[in-house]
């Protein structure tokens, strides 16, 4: 009587964990560049979230950006804000996964040998950042 008890916890078990099939990760990305490298699955959609609104999304004929999204291809997004984003991915109507990049300030350049396009992108970066 009681390996029967067992039995039914272990389906209902079973059963709970093949229902939550959302993976939630993160993962960080580099203000000195604003590029998030993603590989977007064009057969399902790609929503792009920053602040919870919806600033892009790919999918097979589908493509959207608006700031701070900069540019969206296959295989990353380029941003134009030094700002957290996350990516859904809904493939035949079922939320698939969720990769939340969280924004790491590009550090100032700690000496005057640097090319100056470097230091103003930072500086971009970090007067960006302050307005939010
Ligand atoms: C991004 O998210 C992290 C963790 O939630 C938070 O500490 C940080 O302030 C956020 N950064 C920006 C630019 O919103």
């Amino acid at each position: 009587m009681g390996h029967r008890l067992i039995l039914v916890a272990l389906i209902a078990i079973g059963l709970v964990s093949s229902w939550s099939v959302v993976q939630e990760r993160s993962s960080e990305f580099s203000c000195c560049n604003l590029i998030v490298s993603y590989l977007h699955d064009l057969s399902c959609e790609n929503i792009w979230n920053s602040n919870e609104m919806s600033i892009a999304e790919i999918s097979g004929d589908t493509r959207s950006c608006e700031y701070p999204c900069k540019e969206i291809e296959h295989d990353r997004m380029i941003l134009d804000g030094c700002v957290n984003v996350s990516v859904v991915t809904v493939c035949s109507g079922i939320k698939e996964t969720q990769v939340t990049y969280l924004a790491q300030m590009c550090p100032l350049p700690l000496y005057n040998g640097m090319p100056t396009g470097i230091q103003s992108k930072s500086l971009l970066c970090c007067l960006k950042k302050s307005d939010f």
